[in-house]
């Protein structure tokens, strides 16, 4: 196999990650893409490490890109999508956020990206060690099934930032572990660790920090065994118990969460984020 690095395609055989079929050479600045990571599985990292993973738009883009790619790959049947040991995303991009509008945000429309993410047929595993806060931990939510190692935390922090979960998180959290936790995580931006989310049922199970990948390719390899079309269908029909209403439920929060933009607080939020100081926040 060649293993191809999209920008400038050179051929490297030491760091399979940096991918790109001759029908995809789409650079990946933001993510690598191994879609052979071992048979019939394919694996997303998120590649943003000092910024513990920060989701901004173009990592968003590619990650759609490259998940639409492998759906429609014949050899991939499940895609585990992971960060590194420290997170696996800390959330929306902060400091790209900072200084935008309410009609800002709805011109970028960026969850149009999430949407078509949400519609990936094959099985997408999380496998997530440290912090899954914000986008991240609604990221993880859009995913099919969550491993985590024991170092895990998973939050919705955005409430300290002067705004709230815009991805999912008001929806999926609810829906994964009832309204009284998901209440608490939200309006107080708590971390919970991995014990605690297996208990609420956020996850799917909790391993040893240093086989958390090795442990969600076994997973994967598992479904991998199924046959490829009762998986899909099989993924499709659990989805569509739990969507319900998902649709109404996202839009609402959607427009919540761009409205934030239109307040001073979340300025105050971000900035102080940035500038590494206590917000103070005025409900203006
Ligand atoms: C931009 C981020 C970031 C983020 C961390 N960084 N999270 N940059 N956006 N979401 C950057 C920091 O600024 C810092 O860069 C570097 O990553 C390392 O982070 P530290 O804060 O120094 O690390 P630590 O002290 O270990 O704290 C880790 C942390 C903290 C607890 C995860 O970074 C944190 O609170 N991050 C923000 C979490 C959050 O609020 N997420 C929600 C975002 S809003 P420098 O350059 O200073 O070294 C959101 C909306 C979702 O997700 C809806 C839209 C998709």
């Amino acid at each position: 196999m060649n293993i191809l690095r999209p920008k400038g395609l050179k051929i490297i055989t030491v760091f399979p990650y940096f991918y790109a079929k001759p029908d995809n050479p789409m650079p990946y600045e933001n993510i690598l893409v191994e879609p052979q990571h071992a048979p019939h599985i394919a694996l997303i990292r998120l590649n943003r490490p000092k910024e513990l993973n920060a989701l901004n738009l173009q990592l968003m883009q590619e990650l759609r890109n490259a998940l639409k790619s492998l759906d429609a790959d014949e050899d991939v049947r499940v895609i585990v999508l992971t960060g590194n040991e420290r997170a696996f995303a800390a959330g929306a991009d902060i400091k790209e956020m900072a200084g935008r509008t309410a009609i800002d945000m709805l011109k970028i429309d960026q969850f149009s990206t999430w949407d078509q993410i949400k519609k990936t047929k094959k099985p997408l595993i999380a496998a997530v060690s440290g912090f899954a806060l914000g986008g991240g931990c609604e990221l993880a939510m859009t995913c099919d099934m969550i491993i985590a190692s024991e170092t895990a935390q998973f939050g919705q922090p955005e409430i300290k930032i002067g705004v709230m979960p815009g991805a999912g998180g008001t929806q999926r959290l609810t829906r994964a572990v009832g309204k009284a936790l998901a209440m608490e995580i939200v309006l107080t931006g708590r971390f919970i660790n991995a014990e605690e989310a297996l208990k609420a049922g956020l996850i799917n199970r909790i391993v040893p920090a240093e086989i958390y990948l090795a442990e969600a390719i076994k997973f994967a390899n598992q479904i991998a065994q199924m046959s490829p079309l009762a998986t899909q269908l099989a993924k499709e029909s659990v989805l569509r118990s739990y969507d319900g209403s998902l649709e109404e439920g996202l839009l609402y929060e959607r427009k919540n969460f761009y409205m934030l933009f239109a307040s001073e607080d979340q300025k105050e939020g971000m900035n102080a984020f940035v500038e590494k100081r206590n917000p103070e926040f005025k409900g203006k």
